[in-house]
């Protein structure tokens, strides 16, 4: 960490979409940051605030709250998306205006705005102060394309043809675009909440990609034409990246810690590579047939599972739930990273989140992928014909993967040569991944030059 002078130190405020996908890899981006010598204010929600514990990591890592108009209950509270983006807008823009008041005048005042592209008023507050901005995109740039496309009306749109080329990007079918642009019309709420992401990013000083060159090159050079984009991902913990960390609980950490549930000690009885895990992340609900399927699925599969299945989730599971169980363990939510990287876990059972998915690159952990909506169904295609560490569960024409999908999905990953090839495929991603985000990978190269820029205009 460099020790100049307090007031020498650049100050980041960092102010991530205020859910779980999008909080985790920017609080991870800050943890880096932190460690190159950036002081960080993280912002969260005042609603999130009341539900999260916050960890002071370091006296250069504060928290700070600004209010999206919904302090008790946030988006679950709104209406709908619509009402909720335009009043976290309204009343973001009055209390971020209030926090950043008070921060200039602290003794080590902002110097620049950090913000999640899904808040893009944030610009006009930022450049209100004169701060320079760098806008966080929390999603594959592959996505960002399609999503960019739509956005500049580059696309026509519902999708007519079967099959579409995009610069950078493999031929894709329609059915492998993000869910609210193939099936155009059903969400419009969030089909604005992804196209808008673009609106203000040509006055971004910086554009920063949740994403490494690596993964995804051809369309991250296009982007770099014309967008100031740098690639400074996979934003999982550093502590599981890089060995020195793990032991400096300055860095470790998370904001996350509650109602989580340890599954180490059961997965420590569990011979290596025996466990499914299977989780779909914070917020896809999968309607009671898919559950049934799925546990169907898993039983018939005979092996052990551990499944994240999340308080609102849990009525719709089957009533011979406790014969399930014999072989599995339920849980409402675990430290994913701690699970995934237990040498007892087989493979993946994922929605494809962005997130879900750079932890399974960066772990080395193969896939099983059932994408249920946005971005999952494009980050999946990544996943199996890509980096082709993943098979797809195949819905039926119902739109459910039925249980003889995913147990046949699980026997080829556990049992198959073809499963054998993806996990020698998951373990050189991983290789891939931790380079890049190692000293001058890559990912690493572009956050320094971005702390470079940081420290050479506070001069
Ligand atoms: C959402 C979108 O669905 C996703 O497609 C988008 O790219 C980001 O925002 P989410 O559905 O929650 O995110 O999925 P994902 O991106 O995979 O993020 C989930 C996060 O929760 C991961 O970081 C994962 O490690 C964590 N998690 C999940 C846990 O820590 N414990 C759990 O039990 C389950």
């Amino acid at each position: 960490m460099e020790k100049e002078s307090k007031n020498k130190i650049p100050h980041c405020l960092v102010i991530p979409y205020p859910t779980q996908g999008h909080i985790n890899p920017m609080l991870q981006f800050s943890k880096r940051l932190l460690q190159k010598g950036i002081q960080i204010t993280l912002v969260n929600t005042i609603s999130n605030s009341k539900t999260i514990t916050t960890i002071n990591l370091n006296k250069s890592f504060q928290f700070e709250t600004i209010s999206d108009g919904f302090d008790d209950g946030g988006l679950t509270a709104a209406e709908n998306i619509n009402t909720y983006i335009d009043t976290f807008r309204r009343t973001g823009s009055q209390t971020l205006d209030q926090l950043l008041h008070k921060l200039t005048t602290t003794d080590n005042p902002v110097d620049c705005v950090i913000h999640d592209a899904f808040l893009p008023w944030i610009v006009d507050v930022a450049k209100k102060f004169q701060l320079p901005v760098a806008v966080f995109l929390t999603q594959a740039c592959s996505v960002n394309t399609i999503n960019f496309h739509a956005f500049k009306r580059w696309l026509d749109l519902p999708l007519l043809e079967t099959e579409i080329v995009l610069p950078g990007l493999p031929k894709l079918e329609a059915s492998d675009f993000p869910s609210f642009l193939y099936q155009y019309g059903t969400h419009p709420g969030y089909f604005g909440l992804l196209t808008n992401q673009f609106s203000m990013i040509d006055q971004a000083d910086w554009v920063l990609a949740n994403t490494s060159y690596e993964l995804e090159p051809e369309v991250v050079e296009w982007l770099m034409k014309i967008w100031p984009l740098k690639t400074i991902g996979p934003c999982v913990p550093s502590m599981f990246l890089d060995k020195r960390l793990k032991d400096d609980n300055e860095y470790g950490g998370s904001i996350f810690t509650t109602n989580s549930e340890s599954c180490i000690k059961w997965l420590d009885t569990k011979p290596k590579g025996s466990v499914v895990y299977v989780s779909f992340g914070s917020r896809a609900s999968l309607g009671e047939d898919q559950i049934h399927e799925l546990a169907c699925g898993l039983k018939n599969c005979r092996r052990y599972f551990i499944w994240i299945v999340r308080d609102s989730e849990k009525g719709k599971l089957p009533k011979d739930f406790s014969e399930l169980s014999e072989k599995g363990l339920i849980v409402r939510w675990c430290q994913q990273l701690e699970v995934l990287q237990h040498e007892a876990v087989g493979c993946f059972v994922t929605h494809c989140g962005w997130n879900s998915t750079l932890e399974a690159l960066s772990l080395g952990v193969p896939v099983i992928a059932i994408p249920i909506w946005t971005d999952q169904i494009t980050n999946a295609k990544f996943v199996v014909d890509v980096w082709k560490i993943g098979v797809r569960g195949v819905a039926d024409e119902k739109g459910i993967v039925r249980s003889e999908t995913i147990e046949g999905c699980v026997k080829e990953m556990m049992e198959t040569e073809k499963g054998n090839e993806m996990k020698k495929n998951a373990m050189k991603w991983k290789s891939v991944a931790r380079n890049c985000v190692d000293e001058s990978g890559s990912s690493d190269e572009n956050i320094a030059e971005f702390v470079n820029e940081l420290t050479r205009r506070r001069k």
